[in-house]
């Protein structure tokens, strides 16, 4: 198949390596312009995911860790498409989520914040684009939780993404926000994306996503390239 031809990324939609409000970026950021490598066959064709190795409850994050129970918290649903440029639909897009529990929490050794932790709620998902692009999630809605930032620092709701192209040197990895959650204005992560770019990080509560009487909706869309493309935490 030819590879078609792609604008080129417009940098002032994403943030940069180094954002002096989100302190841990000046110790990791590069300070010098990259190296570009030579991609050899192994980066450009390899690993290679398809939908036979995402199980049906891969995607739902109330089920793919309850072990006998409900997992507690606010059941949502997260949806969207994924598109290019043009506005079309991507499909065989693999996309991984993985977010705190309804108390702000993680599932890893490195989260000893005191909040507790759901044995019902592992809080990872994955799930690939069918032919129209479309992806969906159900999940319990993530708290907000303290980091180490400064002092009173606490990170607004959110789920991170992290998408593959054809390929892992084609990985994306994002965060999506909720609409109206006022820690989104002192967030230094969240404002480390320009202004015009960064309102396109936070999901639109959707009542046709929503089921009844079972779980709220909101729809993220991500654009990969383009005028409205989706600010990514990437390499560049
Ligand atoms: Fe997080």
């Amino acid at each position: 198949m030819p590879i078609e031809k792609v604008s080129a990324r417009d940098w002032g939609s994403h943030p940069p390596y180094v954002h002096p409000g989100y302190r841990s970026t000046a110790l990791r950021g590069p300070k010098r312009p990259l190296v570009p490598l030579k991609q050899t066959l192994s980066e450009l064709t390899g690993p290679v995911y398809g939908h036979e190795s995402v199980g049906p409850l891969d995607s739902d994050l109330t089920k793919n860790g309850a072990k006998g129970g409900e997992p507690l918290g606010e059941r949502i649903i997260v949806a969207g498409r994924v598109l290019d440029e043009a506005g079309r639909p991507v499909p065989n897009t693999l996309i991984e989520i993985w977010q705190a529990n309804a108390a702000g929490r993680y599932v890893h050794h490195v989260d000893q914040h005191a909040a507790p932790l759901d044995a019902n709620f592992f809080g990872g998902g994955r799930c690939v684009t069918d032919e129209d692009g479309r992806y969906r999630f159900m999940t319990i809605k993530p708290g907000a939780y303290p980091w180490l930032n400064h002092p009173n620092a606490w990170r607004p709701n959110h789920i991170h993404l992290s998408l593959f192209g054809p390929s892992i040197a084609a990985r994306l990895v994002t965060q999506m926000y909720f609409p109206g959650d006022p820690l989104l204005a002192i967030d230094p992560i969240f404002l480390s994306t320009p202004e015009g770019a960064r309102e396109r990080l936070i999901s639109q509560f959707s009542l046709d996503v929503t089921e009844a009487g079972h779980a709220l909706g909101y729809v993220f869309d991500i654009v990969l390239r383009g005028p409205a493309e989706t600010p990514m935490e990437m390499p560049r």
